[in-house]
This record gives C-alpha cells, structure tokens and sequence, in this order.
C-alpha cells in the first residue's frame, strides 16, 4: 500500500495542551494511522506550555508577518509524534488557556490566533516546508477550519482537505468587518464561501469548503443534519450529505490501561477483578467519602456545562441522598454547577465528595474506584469517559445521544438475556428518565453476579484506535483519488 502524508491541525494535543477530548483524539491518532500506512504531521499553535515542553528543532519556516508580528514554524518531536509548533509571541505567548485569559473571558483577538494556525496549515499544506507536501490536510473543529478554505481560494495546485467536527457548538464567528484584515478575498463572503449569518463563520466555512467533513461518531453524524441538533448547520449538512462521514473515536489504550495504570491504588483486569476493591477504598479515602462498602458509588469526571447535563444529577441529588449512594465527582466550568455541587457536599458530608478543578490522576483514580460511571449528556458528538469507564470496569450510566447511543449497550431484558449489556441508556435527557435509569442500575448493582458480567463485558470491548484509524486512512484516500480525477 502506498504511504500517504497527512498534516492534522488543531488547537490542542495530549499530552501539551488539553481542554477536552479533542485533544486526547489529536494525540492519539497519529500512532494508529501508522498503521495504516499514514505519516502523520501535527501543526498546533505555540502556546508557552507546548514550547516549555518540546525539544524544539530547526526553524522549517518563517513568516515576517502572520496577522501582527514576525511568526515561524518549528519541527519537534514527542516520542514518535511529529510536530509542527507554530511560534507566534504576539498571538500565542499569554497566560491563561489556549482560548480564553486567566478571567475566563476569550481572548479578544481569537479570530486571528486561530486565522494564523489555519493561515500556517495552508502554507505548509502547499509545499513551504521542505520534505514535507501533504496529500491530505486534516483540519480539526472551528480553530483550524479556515484552513480549508484559505486553499480553496489560493487557486493553487492543493492536497484533499478534511474537517473533522468534534462539537458543533462551538462555531467560531466573527464580525464581517475582518474580512480583509484576515486574508480572505471578497468573493469568498457569500452563502456558498464563509458567509454565515451575516458574520464570517470558521466552522462554517470549513463545512462548506473542505471535500469531506467528518464527526466523530454516526450517530452525531445523523444528528447534526437535524435542526434539534445543528445549531443552524443543519442546511449545510443536509446539502453536503454525501461527503459527510461519522467515524467513532477511539482510546489511547495504553494511557488507559487498568492492567498497567501507574496513577491508580491497585492494577488489575478482568481476570483479576476481585483486586479492584482496593481502588474504591483509595478513592474514598482520599475524596473524604464514608469507608462503606455497600454504597453505590457513582462517579463524574467532567467539564461542567449545560451539555453535560450535570444540572440534572444535582436536582436527582435529594432521591439519591435517600438511598445508600455516593457520589465522587472532579470538573471545573460553569460556576453555578460548581456552586451546587459544592453545596451538595456540604449537605451531604461523606457522601457526595467534589473536587472542582482538573487532574488527570484524579481522573484515573474515579474510574478505577467508582461502581458505575454518570454522562447524562444532553448531546454528545462521541464522548470518551464512557470509553475510559468501560475499560475501567466502571459501568456507564449515559443519555442515548451522539456518541453515548453508539458506544453503551442498555441493560436492557434482551440485552442481559444475550449477555451484551455494558451499560445503561436513557432517553430522552431529562432528570426523571435519569433517575429512572439510576434506580435500575442500582437494582442491578445489587445482583452481584449480574453486576460483574457488564463490567466484564465493558472491559472486554474493543475501544482502541485499530477500527477508526482504518476508517480515516480509507476516507483519506477516497479524497486524495477523488481529487485526483
Ligand atoms: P469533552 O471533550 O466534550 O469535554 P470528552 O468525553 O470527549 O468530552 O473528553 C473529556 C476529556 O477530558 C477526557 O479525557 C476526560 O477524562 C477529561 N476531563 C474532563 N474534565 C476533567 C477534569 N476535571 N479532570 C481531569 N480530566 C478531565
Ligand atoms: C468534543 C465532544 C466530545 C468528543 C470530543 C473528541 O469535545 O464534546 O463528545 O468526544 O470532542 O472528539
């Protein structure tokens, strides 16, 4: 099979800078296309964490001025991950996250710092780096959408191009007055170019202009060419159907290994089930929760956000309280969920433990030491804690949407009686079907015997990256001969 070059681009990458899942999906891809004869290249911008981090290499490229300031594309690698850094003081040196400043408030020039990472693709795409020219560029969500569509309008000779949507709320629009200013030609603003709503639309743009569009599981891929779910893009996408794809993700299976997990008390796997106790006794050890084990023990790792659904757990929260429950949860977001959840702990000391704030060791610990695991989702583009859940023996409890619907199957009669079910599925998100979904769980939790085979079950899925990476080293070559004809 002949190799084919890849450049992916993205606003972040595990393990240099993480937000969610999508950087866990950028990280992990690259090894599992080299499988499939993919060489894969990744260009992110370089934010200070990414340049304390890498070994950076020779300058591949420089831009005396990318939208302000002098900008330059560095080589490094990370294990076996080639990199592109893009360094650019004037966009990217800053404290705060990747997207917003130590106020939480998005940095007011994103349309350039995400112009730029697109802007730098395009170039790199088209041959600026020596011993580098891409077959294929992969763009991932809005940050790096315009990407596409800066080669659509170069006229010049370019690779097949390919945007991956990993949360459609999130769309990156701004003021049609930055047209010029961001390097797009004025034919480009109309319906069929970057034109969205009146504004220019990144996402939009890279819907309209890539040559396949791809989500990250079929179910959100059906969902997003809906209105409930499309948040406006629904036209588009119904009108693009027949290049759009949904590709599940997959997990980094050696980051998530319960049989070799550094981070958690005890390691074990499905033979060797009965040793996992003694994770659930760490956790509760160090989250403060009773040191009961007859508690149902449910657990959270999460961004909270009105996507997520956790509003629905605190008002389930009292019902639980009245049975033998406990909850372990670890996020950060909107701050009323925090607030609540925070009061929740007060209310309940020992038996709903919270910490608000982000750690991967923690992460890993809630998976290993939870009975089952809650994503009550109220959209899901794929979701990867469940994924981490099921590796972990943790049984998923999730909403039936997006990625959730294809990922768990439901406890259901038929289920059990065909010994599948790894999970619990409700629908539609609302705390009433979540709690109903609760009460079954724990009745089932109660069933020692049956209990263990879903967690059985769930650790013996296949989630890793072997089937999707296939699945993207086919659609990259579909693209690359479609373009070729
Ligand atoms: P999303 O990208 O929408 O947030 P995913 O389920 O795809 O949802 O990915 C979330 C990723 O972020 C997972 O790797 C999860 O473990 C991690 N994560 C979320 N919140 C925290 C937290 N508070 N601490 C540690 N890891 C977290
Ligand atoms: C987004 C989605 C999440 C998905 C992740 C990685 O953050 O919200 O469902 O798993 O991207 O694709």
């Amino acid at each position: 099979m002949t190799r084919l070059r890849v450049l992916a681009v993205a606003s972040e990458m595990s393990p240099l800078v993480k937000t969610g899942g999508l950087a866990d999906v950028v990280g992990a891809l690259p090894a599992a296309l080299a499988a499939e004869h993919v060489e894969t290249r990744t260009l992110i911008p370089g934010y200070p964490e990414v340049l304390a981090a890498l070994r950076v290499g020779d300058t591949a490229h420089a831009f005396e001025d990318l939208f302000g300031g002098p900008a330059w594309i560095h080589a490094a690698q990370l294990g076996d991950i080639d990199i592109y850094a893009l360094v650019a003081p004037h966009l990217y040196a800053r404290e705060g996250g990747p997207y917003a400043g130590p106020d939480g408030a998005d940095y007011p020039d994103n349309a350039f710092r995400f112009a730029a990472l697109g802007w730098a693709g395009a170039e790199i795409a088209q041959g600026a780096v020596r011993g580098f020219r891409p077959d294929v560029l992969h763009a991932h969500d809005w940050q790096a959408a315009l990407a596409p569509a800066y080669l659509h309008y170069s006229g010049k000779p370019r690779p097949a191009t390919v945007l991956t949507v990993h949360n459609i709320a999130f769309q990156g629009q701004f003021s049609k007055e930055l047209l010029e200013a961001l390097r797009l030609p004025p034919q480009s603003f109309t319906l069929d170019g970057v034109e969205y709503y009146g504004a220019i639309g990144f996402l939009k743009a890279g819907l309209q202009l890539s040559d396949r569009i791809t989500t990250v599981s079929p179910s959100y891929a059906q969902e997003i060419e809906t209105s409930e779910f499309g948040m406006g893009l629904d036209g588009l996408l119904r009108a693009r159907a027949d290049v759009v794809s949904g590709i599940l993700n997959g997990v980094d299976v050696a980051e998530w290994n319960p049989a070799k997990d550094p981070r958690i008390e005890s390691r074990y796997d499905h033979f060797s089930l009965v040793t996992r106790v003694k994770n659930r006794v760490a956790l509760q050890r160090r989250m403060r929760l009773a040191a009961d084990s007859e508690a149902f023990l449910l657990g959270v790792v999460s961004r909270l956000s009105w996507q997520k659904g956790h509003d629905m757990l605190l008002a389930d929260l009292p019902a639980l309280m009245a049975r033998n429950i406990q909850l372990a949860l670890i996020g950060t977001g909107d701050r009323t969920l925090e607030e609540g959840f925070l009061a929740a702990q007060a209310a309940y000391p020992g038996r709903v433990a919270v910490e608000i704030g982000y750690s991967e060791d923690m992460a890993h610990l809630i998976q290993a030491g939870v009975d089952a695991f809650l994503v009550p989702s109220r959209f899901e583009p794929c979701g990867l804690t469940q994924l981490y859940a099921l590796r972990y023996g943790a049984v998923p409890i999730v909403s039936r949407v997006g990625g959730l619907k294809d990922t768990i199957i439901d406890a259901n009669e038929m289920a059990l009686q065909a010994g599948v079910a790894t999970g619990f599925q409700f629908s539609p998100p609302v705390a009433d079907a979540f709690g109903a979904a609760l009460r079954r769980a724990e009745h089932l939790f109660r069933d020692k015997e049956t209990w263990r085979k879903l967690q059985i079950n769930g650790m013996k899925t296949d989630v890793s990256w072997r089937h999707p990476a296939r699945r993207y080293a086919e659609l990259y070559r579909e693209a690359v001969a479609a373009r070729a004809q």
